[in-house]
This record gives structure tokens, C-alpha cells and sequence, in this order.
């Protein structure tokens, strides 16, 4: 049974030199959501999707781990922790984590949307790549954009019903259905703790610690270890 449930988002991964969506600079002041992560951009300009997505593909291969999500593995080797994560890179399962639930998708990931034929994204994708099962020349990039339903939301949902502790991590909480576990959690009564570089606004949460992921999350993984 799932103790401890823990949410990251892009801020876990900052350190690791992957930028995050809306600190100042951010991915989404560069790109125009509605051009690079919606089933409609991909439609009107799947090109400049699929560029977009390669680019971040080759620099989360470039990236490593850092201590936070080293961290992290190391209380679920010691505690029953679920990792869910809003990130599409693959830091925690190269940091250690096992069962990690990508809720928007995976960077190395790719489907077709002709016969759902799921497959390793080749570094490089272009849009009219055939799908390896059927050949159709309709695969896409494995990730969740604006408008599509997350993954795992049942599996998720499980878990914390039966957990006592949620943890939230380098998320700013404006992307839904993840931004509201906070509250599912609170109504099943456990235990939040908010990791961040600062508080996030309207931030319900009983217990906060703010500062940079690498610091704050090893220091609270030896706090929970401790015990
Ligand atoms: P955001 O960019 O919205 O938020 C990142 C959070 O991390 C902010 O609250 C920062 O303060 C915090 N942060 C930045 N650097 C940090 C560090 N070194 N240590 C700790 N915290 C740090 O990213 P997400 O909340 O992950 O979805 O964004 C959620 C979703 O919005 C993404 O999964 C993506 C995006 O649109 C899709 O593309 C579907």
C-alpha cells in the first residue's frame, strides 16, 4: 500500500539545466502553448511540434540526474513511495525511481495515432515517420498536450486514498488535474508538504519547505527517513 505519494513537476528538474514553463524566461515565454503543445498546433504545424519536441528530447539526454531526484529514490527504497510526475523527461528512473507515473507523457516515448501502437521515439522525429507496426505515416510524440486526458488518474487517484503523506515538488500548481491533488489528498486527510523554490500562491498546504530542490529535498528525505 502507497505511504507517501509524491507530485514533481518542472522545478525538480531545473538544476538539472532543463528549464522550467513559467519562472521568468521560461519554456512557455518562448513558445506559444497553443502553437507547440495542443493537438490543434500539432495539426496546423506538425513540423514545428515535432521540432519543438525533438529539441527538449536531446536536452534531456544531455541532462543528469541531480541530488533531488537521487534523493527521492532513495526514500522509496526505504518507504512505499509512488512517484508521479508531471515532467516528461526521465530523471527519476535514471535517478533510481522505480514505477514512476508520467502523468504528461514521456520525451522518449512516441505513438501512433492510426493503431495506438506505442514505441520508443527515435532522437529524432519527423512527422510523417511511419508507425512500426502499421506503417502509417501517423505517429506523434508521447506527450500529454492541452485539451488530452493525463494518464494514470484512477492509479493516482488509488493511491491517495490510501496514503498519508502527499508531497508536492518544484510545481507552480496551474496545470489541472495535478494542481488539485493538493486538495484530494487534504479531503483524504493526509499530511502536505509543499518543496519549492518559493511558496506557490494560494498554497494550502500544512507543512513548507522553500529553497532550491537540491536542498530542500535531501534534507527532508533524511528528515522523513529519520523518522
Ligand atoms: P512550472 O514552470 O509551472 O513551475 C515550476 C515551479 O518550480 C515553480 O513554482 C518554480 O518556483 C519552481 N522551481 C523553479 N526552480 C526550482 C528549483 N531549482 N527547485 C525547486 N523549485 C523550483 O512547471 P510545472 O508546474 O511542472 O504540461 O508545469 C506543469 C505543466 O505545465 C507541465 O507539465 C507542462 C506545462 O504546461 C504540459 O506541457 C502538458
Amino acid at each position: 500500500m502507497t505511504e507517501i505519494v509524491i507530485l514533481t513537476g518542472a522545478g525538480i528538474s531545473a538544476e538539472s539545466g532543463l528549464g522550467t514553463f513559467r519562472d521568468e524566461g521560461g519554456l512557455w515565454a518562448q513558445h506559444r502553448i497553443e502553437d507547440v503543445a495542443t493537438p490543434e498546433g500539432f495539426a496546423r504545424n506538425p513540423q514545428l511540434v515535432t521540432d519543438f519536441y525533438n529539441a527538449r528530447r536531446a536536452q534531456a539526454r544531455e541532462a543528469a540526474p541531480n541530488a533531488a531526484h537521487l534523493a527521492l529514490a532513495k526514500l522509496q527504497a526505504a518507504r512505499d513511495v509512488l512517484i508521479v510526475t508531471q515532467n516528461v523527461d526521465d530523471l527519476h528512473r535514471r535517478g533510481g525511481a522505480e514505477g514512476v507515473l508520467h502523468m504528461h507523457g514521456r520525451l522518449d516515448r512516441a505513438f501512433c495515432t492510426s493503431c495506438d501502437h506505442h514505441f520508443d521515439a527515435p532522437l529524432v522525429m519527423a512527422p510523417d515517420d511511419p508507425c512500426p507496426a502499421c506503417r502509417q505515416p501517423t505517429t506523434r510524440p508521447d506527450i500529454v498536450w492541452f485539451g488530452e486526458i493525463p494518464h494514470h488518474m484512477a492509479r493516482i487517484e488509488r493511491a491517495l486514498s490510501e496514503a498519508s503523506i502527499f508531497v508536492s515538488i518544484g510545481t507552480s500548481g496551474n496545470v489541472y488535474p495535478a494542481a488539485g491533488f493538493v486538495q484530494a489528498a487534504q479531503a483524504y486527510g493526509l499530511h502536505t508538504v509543499e518543496l519549492n523554490m518559493e511558496p506557490t500562491q494560494g498554497s494550502v498546504f500544512a507543512e513548507r519547505h522553500v529553497g532550491p530542490a537540491t536542498e530542500v529535498v535531501p534534507a527532508w528525505v533524511d528528515q522523513v527517513l529519520r523518522g
